[in-house]
């Protein structure tokens, strides 16, 4: 088939820029070559119509609320896999056999502990300290203890111990991140439980009571960490992407991405959620005035969990959040005023002519703050959770950017300041 092309017309001249052409059909002008034919670069804020990329891993259709990793749609992957399997997909391209996962989980298993000199260095921080700023910071202290993940030119399978010990050592340092905001001793990783059940002890556990792992607990847990592992190119993993071009380790690369994630435009929005539906209870319930705000072009208050950049239609994962927050609640029995108002602002919103015109539907962080809720896990530690899921997706992104050898990341711009000027010395001005 003859190559496609478009062309774009300028000061009398033609160029001819190349169509890329995805699996699904999504197509892309390859304008690579542009600036050094015609000394035009591209101009896009936020990159909302830019390919950073080709990749393999996660496909997304927003107009159809379509999300499939390697293939598997994420109901699927929801309904029949677990965190680990998925994890296992996403990395490495495939579905394990049966022998690949049991190889996988017992080499996650045998990692899950931390160096003991972690401890002292989470001492260091205030307990008051946002758990997302400890963790992040952990995770970058990693590449202390493993010197060697500091080069990801090493070995495959170099590259691949510190892709199994960061899947391994996540939860124990999130784990701690809480237990240091508590002001309770640690909880070493107990590794006859499945990687939810652990995570949910090291969590919980204290040293005067016994702990039961609960299966209900687990499950859910499992379940939202299949949702959030991979979501394409977003902020945090486009910066995983960008941080780990100039060949920074993965430790590092992961360390940035959890910066990135924490902002309330992006994760951190699950604990806005939260704190936006609270407050809106607290107020005594007045959605009126909390959707007039957020439409009031003077107040920066936005809909905290409405609206995404690339979902226009809705988001698939909030709708089985929302199936599984309601069935979290159920069982536990647990009547959450707060699920409520989330469910009424929903209605309210998506029958309101600012939210329709502008495509704004409740996205993953809307539902996921209630199960975390449910599940007992406070609201600070909501988008570590996140973290948790999202893992995989950066670890895969990260691979598969040094495995096709991309570029150092170096967006242009186009110079708005003041042109050139003499210096004038401080005494003449
Ligand atoms: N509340 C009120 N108005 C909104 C909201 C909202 N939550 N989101 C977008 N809008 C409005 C904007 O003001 C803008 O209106 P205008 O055209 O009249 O100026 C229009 O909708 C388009 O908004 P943009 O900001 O251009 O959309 P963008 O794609 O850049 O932003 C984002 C997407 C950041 C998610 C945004 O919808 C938002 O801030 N949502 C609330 C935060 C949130 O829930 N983030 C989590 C996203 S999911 C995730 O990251 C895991």
């Amino acid at each position: 088939m003859a190559e496609q092309h478009a062309e774009l017309h300028f000061e009398g001249k033609v160029y001819k820029i190349p169509v890329v052409e995805g699996t699904e059909n999504e197509k892309a002008l390859d304008i690579g070559k542009l600036r050094a034919q015609s000394g035009l670069i591209t101009l896009d804020y936020g990159y909302k119509n830019t390919g950073a990329t080709t990749s393999a891993i996660t496909f997304l259709d927003g107009e159809k609320g379509i999300l499939r990793y390697r293939g598997y749609s994420i109901e699927e992957l929801a309904e029949h896999s677990s965190f680990l399997e998925t994890a296992y997909l996403i990395i490495y391209g495939e579905l394990p056999t049966k022998d690949e996962y049991s190889q996988f989980v017992g080499d996650i298993t045998k990692h899950t502990m931390v160096h003991e000199e972690v401890k002292s260095i989470l001492d260091g921080f205030p307990s008051k300290a946002h758990p997302m700023g400890v963790l992040s910071s952990l995770i970058g202290a990693l590449t202390a203890f493993y010197p060697n993940s500091l080069d990801p030119n090493r070995s495959g399978e170099e590259v691949n111990t510190s892709i199994i010990r960061i899947l391994a050592k996540l939860p124990t340092l999130a784990a701690w991140t809480y237990k240091n905001e508590k002001g309770q001793p640690v909880n070493y990783p107990d590794n006859s439980l499945d990687y939810c059940s652990n995570f949910l002890k090291m969590m919980y556990a204290v040293p005067t009571d016994k702990y039961e792992p609960d299966a209900l607990l687990s499950d859910a847990l499992n379940k939202l960490l299949i949702l959030h592992a991979d979501h394409e190119q977003n902020c945090s993993t486009s910066t995983v992407r960008i941080v780990g071009s100039s060949h920074a380790s993965l430790y590092s690369s992961v360390s940035a991405g959890v910066s990135a994630l924490w902002g309330p435009l992006h994760g951190g929005a699950n604990q806005a959620v939260i704190e936006m539906l609270e407050a809106i209870k607290e107020d005594g319930g007045n959605l009126a005035k909390w959707i007039a705000k957020a439409k009031d072009k003077n107040d920066p208050f936005r809909m905290m969990g409405f609206g995404h950049r690339v979902y226009k239609n809705f988001d698939p994962r909030a709708k089985i959040i929302k199936k599984a927050a309601d069935n979290v609640l159920e069982k536990l029995g647990v009547h959450d005023p707060v699920l409520d108002i989330a469910k009424q602002l929903e209605e309210v919103a998506l029958k309101d002519e600012y939210f329709v015109s502008r495509s704004l539907y409740p996205n993953v962080d809307f539902y996921s703050g209630i199960i975390y809720r449910a599940l007992g896990i406070p609201t600070q530690m909501f988008t570590v959770m996140f973290a948790m899921g999202r893992l995989p997706g950066w670890i895969a992104q990260w691979k598969e950017m040094r495995e096709n050898n991309e570029p150092i990341g170096r967006p242009r711009q186009v110079y708005t300041g003041r042109t050139q000027r003499s210096f004038v010395k401080m005494s003449d001005r």
